[in-house]
C-alpha cells in the first residue's frame, strides 16, 4: 500500500503528518511512502532526510493524491475548512484520509468527504484508552500546547518566574493559575513550576488533585459537590449554568491574585465554558497575562479574541489557536509517531484491516461508503438512524 504525505495548506500550519524518524517501522511493514516535495521543510525535515529513510519524493500534491492509498495529513478538510476544499477534487473513491478533521465542531465538511467516497479517520475521535495512547494526537499536541502557553505567557509578563534573593533585593516568584488540569493544563503546571512559579490549578474533576500535586501545583479546592463530573471517556460533562456561576465566584479571587492565568477548560465538541469574566479581568493587576487555550471555541475568558492580543487596563489576553504549529519540529515528531502507530494498527498484511469491533477503528472512522458513519457526528448532524456499516451488515446476517 502507498502512504502519501502532502504539504499542509492551512494558513500558518507548519507541521507535517509524517517525519523521517517515523518511517522505518512503516517501511518494514511493506508500506511505500510518498512525500510531496518540501512537505516537511517548514517543520525542519528535508526531502533528503525522508529519502534516506526510504521515502520517494514527488513533485506535486496532485501526484501524491493520485496514487496514494492512504493520505496522512495534519489538517484534513474539516480542520482546514477553506484551503482543504481544494483537496476534494484530488481524492479518489475508496482512498483513506487520516488526520484532524474536527467533525464535532465542523460537522458539515464530513459530508463533503463522504460524498467523495473516501474513508476518513478523524484522529481527534481516538478513544482515550490505554491501548490507543500511542495514537492520541489530542494528547500529544496538547502537551506541546501546555508547554508553549507558559513560554508565551513568560514572554509577555513584565516579571521573571523564579524567586531570586540577590544583593539587589529579593524578587518574588510569579504566581501562575492554571484552569483545567487535563493534558495541556498538567504540562502548563509542570512547565511553570520548572521555571520557578508558584502554581495553583483548578479543575472541575476533583480526581485530578493528585496529578496536579505530582507535577508541583497546589490544587484549588472549591467547596462544591463535583461528584459525577467525570464521564466514562475521562472528559468533563457539560456543567449547568448555576454550577458555572458558583464556580466563577470562587475562582475570582484566584484569578485576581495571579500574574499568569492559563486556561485550558474544554468540553469536547461544545463551546468552551466562560470561567474568567470581564469583571475578574478588571480585578487583575496591570502587567498580568492570560493565555486562553480554549480561544478557538469561544474562549474560557469573556474578553478573549481568537488569534489576537487584547489589552484590558494593562492586562494582556492572548488567544492563540494553533500553538503546536509554532513548535513544528517537536509537534510533528509526536504527531507522526501517533500517525505511524495508527497506520500499523490499520493495515495488516498489506491490506486495510477495518475491524469494526475494534473501538479504535469504530470511533475514529468518520466517513465510509458515501456516508458519515461516526455515531457522535451523526447525532450532531441530526442523522438519527445509525449508518449501517459493512461489518454490521455482515454480523446481522
Ligand atoms: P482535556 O480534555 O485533557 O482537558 C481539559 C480539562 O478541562 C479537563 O481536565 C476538564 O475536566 C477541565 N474542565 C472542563 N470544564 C471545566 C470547567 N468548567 N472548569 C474547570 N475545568 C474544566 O483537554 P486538553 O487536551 O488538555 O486540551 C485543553 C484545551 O487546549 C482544549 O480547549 C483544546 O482545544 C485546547 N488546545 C488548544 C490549542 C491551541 O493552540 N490553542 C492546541 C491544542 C489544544
Amino acid at each position: 500500500m502507498i502512504v502519501g504525505v502532502v504539504k499542509e495548506t492551512y494558513a500558518g500550519e507548519r507541521r507535517v503528518a509524517l517525519t523521517p524518524a517515523a518511517l522505518p517501522p512503516l517501511v518494514k511493514a511493506q508500506l511505500e511512502i510518498l512525500i510531496e516535495q518540501g512537505a516537511g521543510v517548514e517543520a525542519g525535515f528535508s526531502d533528503d532526510e525522508y529519502q534516506a529513510k526510504g521515502a520517494r519524493i514527488v513533485d506535486s500534491r496532485a501526484q501524491v493524491f493520485s496514487v496514494a492509498d492512504i493520505m496522512c495529513q495534519v489538517r484534513a478538510l474539516g480542520a482546514n475548512p477553506k484551503s482543504g476544499r481544494a483537496d476534494l477534487e484530488l481524492m479518489r473513491s475508496g482512498q483513506v484520509i487520516v488526520g484532524h478533521a474536527e467533525p464535532l465542531t465542523h460537522a458539515e465538511p464530513a459530508q463533503a468527504l463522504a460524498d467523495e467516497g473516501v474513508l476518513t479517520f478523524a484522529m481527534e475521535l481516538m478513544p482515550r484508552i490505554s491501548r490507543a495512547q500511542s495514537m492520541d494526537v489530542l494528547s500529544s499536541q496538547a502537551t506541546i500546547t501546555g508547554y508553549k502557553a507558559v513560554v508565551l505567557g513568560a514572554d509577555h509578563l513584565p516579571k521573571i518566574f523564579p524567586m531570586m534573593m540577590t544583593a539587589a533585593g529579593t524578587i518574588a516568584p510569579v504566581k501562575a493559575f492554571i484552569i483545567g488540569a487535563g493534558v495541556a493544563g498538567l504540562q502548563a503546571i509542570a512547565t511553570s513550576k520548572k521555571l520557578g512559579a508558584v502554581v495553583t490549578a483548578y479543575d472541575i474533576r476533583p480526581a485530578v488533585k493528585q496529578e496536579v500535586e505530582s507535577v508541583g501545583g497546589k490544587f484549588l479546592e472549591i467547596e462544591l459537590e463535583a461528584a459525577g463530573a467525570q464521564d466514562k471517556g475521562g472528559y468533563a460533562k457539560a456543567m449547568d449554568d448555576v454550577f458555572i456561576s458558583k464556580q466563577q465566584e470562587m475562582m475570582s479571587q484566584a484569578v485576581a491574585d495571579s500574574d499568569l492565568v492559563i486556561s485550558t477548560a474544554a468540553v469536547p465538541g461544545k463551546k468552551s465554558p466562560v470561567l474568567v469574566t470581564a469583571e475578574m479581568v478588571h480585578r487583575m493587576a496591570r502587567g498580568s497575562v492570560i493565555v486562553d487555550l480554549a480561544a478557538e471555541r469561544g474562549g474560557n475568558c469573556e474578553l478573549t479574541k481568537a488569534d489576537e492580543t487584547v489589552d484590558v487596563n494593562g492586562v494582556t489576553i492572548l488567544g492563540p489557536t494553533n500553538l503546536p504549529a509554532t513548535v513544528p519540529y517537536d509537534a510533528s515528531l509526536m504527531y507522526a509517531r501517533n500517525i505511524a502507530s495508527f497506520l500499523l494498527h490499520l493495515v495488516k498484511d498489506g491490506e486495510l484491516n477495518l475491524d469494526m469491533e475494534d473501538e479504535i477503528i469504530e470511533q475514529t472512522l468518520l466517513t465510509q461508503d458515501g456516508q458519515i458513519v461516526q455515531r457522535r457526528v451523526r447525532e450532531i448532524l441530526g442523522l438519527d438512524t445509525p449508518a449501517v456499516t459493512g461489518a454490521e451488515q455482515g454480523s446481522a446476517n
